[in-house]
């Protein structure tokens, strides 16, 4: 049996399962996300090492353990492993005048040829320039830079590491070498004794109780693999709390504007272009719990609405790095019903991909079918309503653990995933022949850009 668990923002999720892939058993554990003022997100990485030492004991003896995770997030050590600071997570958007030092220091062409994307606000290395500017006395403690799964692995091996799809979303890896980049640790005052050695992902980086663990990988590398998004011409859409659109690819595509990234996948020496927005099923979520719809109500949406919502809660990624963008719900009236706010979110949700998969055309990367994972994948009335919007066909794997089964798989061998996945049955979504979105996708767009800079 082979256990992998994702380090998830909303919780941890293991799947146990055997030599042929078949899912044995599964466990969940939650934990709080703190968001001290807008814009910031944290986690504390012991509830995360807790939750994963939780699903473990649930799941029974494995033959090995690998892990998959949230990316970006930055955990800070002393010298003796104790965490000096909460982890400021992916979604945190505190560091605007830090990602305009790297682009001012290094220059945005120099960072996207180095690290595949231009400078982020959501990525470790800005995230680290603000701990050395606003904490310099944690910053001078600081012996060890950690992941949040890597976090989890060391604290079960005692193993400083990571793995390549990780490390290239902090923007201090070379994605060309697939080492950490001395020329940028050097720009930023970086020591490179402070960051993991890097190992492969499907490589034991150390053991616990006699079990070996794996490096495993970042959540949306781990992700594609667990639901056979690996070669090209192949990509995964996923509805979790982010929306990410995924394509493997030959070699790195450079998107000046910072709207996409290119990433490292899980399988050693690949690599992929990745879209990445802040609030996919967070918006439902949120929607939800603030109007008080119930699970069993999330498909009880009208066929039409004339609103229109801006998917920005916290702030947003791609296609606009702009961490000050904000939500918006625009052409309410006294009829409108919160129903009909539900279905414009989903519809809202699906414009920001539409707007992604946009940027992967613009950029001579043709998406032809998409696979869905994530908790909104099981929500076929918002499936129906991203194949419209989308105008391609999306297919649905019966069985889908995520990202959890995704780092069960490359411990069990990456290599044969291939394999272990072509059993799984898929439902498609195909795109209507009846629904025509493409007025509304122009005001859509034409939002974003009007009310760019307008703050409350
Ligand atoms: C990807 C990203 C998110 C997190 C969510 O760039 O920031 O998808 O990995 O866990």
């Amino acid at each position: 049996m082979h256990i992998g668990i994702d380090i998830g923002t909303s919780g941890a999720k293991a799947v146990a399962i055997d030599a042929s892939g078949i899912v044995l058993a599964q466990h969940d554990e939650s934990y709080e996300l703190y968001s001290p003022r807008d814009g910031f997100a944290e986690q504390n990485p012991e509830d995360w090492f807790n939750a994963a030492v939780k699903c473990i004991a649930a799941l029974g003896k494995a033959d090995a353990i690998s892990f998959s995770g949230q990316m970006h997030g930055l955990v800070l050590l002393d010298a003796a492993g104790n965490v000096l600071r909460p982890a400021i997570i992916w979604c945190d958007q505190r560091t605007e005048a830090e990602a305009a030092y790297l682009t001012d220091t290094i220059g945005n062409e120099k960072l996207s040829a180095i690290t595949g994307s231009p400078a982020m606000t959501g990525f470790t290395a800005a995230k680290i320039l603000w701990v050395q500017n606003n904490e310099p006395d944690i910053w001078a403690k600081t012996a060890h830079i950690l992941l949040p799964k890597d976090y989890v692995r060391y604290k079960l091996t005692g193993v400083l590491s990571t793995e390549p799809s990780d490390a290239a979303g902090t923007q201090l890896f070379d994605i060309n070498t697939l080492n950490w980049s001395g020329e940028l640790l050097d720009a930023l005052k970086i020591p490179l004794d402070r960051l993991p050695k890097i190992l492969a992902s499907n490589e034991v980086a150390g053991f616990y109780n006699n079990t070996p663990v794996f490096s495993g990988g970042a959540d949306n590398a781990c992700g594609a693999i667990g639901i056979g998004v690996i070669k090209n011409g192949t990509a995964m859409l996923s509805i979790g709390t982010s929306g990410v659109i995924l394509a493997p690819v030959d070699h790195a595509v450079s998107d000046k504007l910072g709207r996409i990234h290119t990433l490292c996948t899980a399988a050693p020496g690949g690599r992929m272009l990745m879209s990445c927005t802040q609030a996919a099923a967070l918006s439902v979520k949120w929607f939800a719990e603030t109007t008080g719809i119930a699970d069993d109500e999330l498909e009880n949406i009208p066929d039409s609405t004339n609103v229109i919502y801006l998917p920005y809660l916290n702030g947003e990624r791609s296609p606009h790095p702009d961490p000050n963008a904000r939500g918006v719900f625009i052409g309410l009236t006294a009829n409108t019903t919160k129903y009909d706010m539900l279905r414009a979110v989903y519809e809202g949700v699906a414009f920001s991909q539409r707007e992604c998969l946009d940027v992967f055309r613009e950029l001579g990367v043709e998406i032809k079918t998409l696979t869905a994972t994530g908790g909104g994948a099981k929500n076929r009335k918002w499936l129906q309503i991203f194949a419209d919007i989308l105008r391609v066909a999306i297919s649905v794997p019966d069985v889908d653990q995520g990202a959890a089964y995704g780092a069960a798989t490359l411990a069990l061998l990456a290599m044969n995933n291939e394999q272990l996945i072509m059993n799984n049955k898929t439902t498609v979504y195909a795109p209507g022949t009846d629904t025509d979105y493409s007025g509304k996708y122009e005001v859509y767009k034409s939002l974003y850009v009007c009310l760019k800079g307008l703050s409350i």
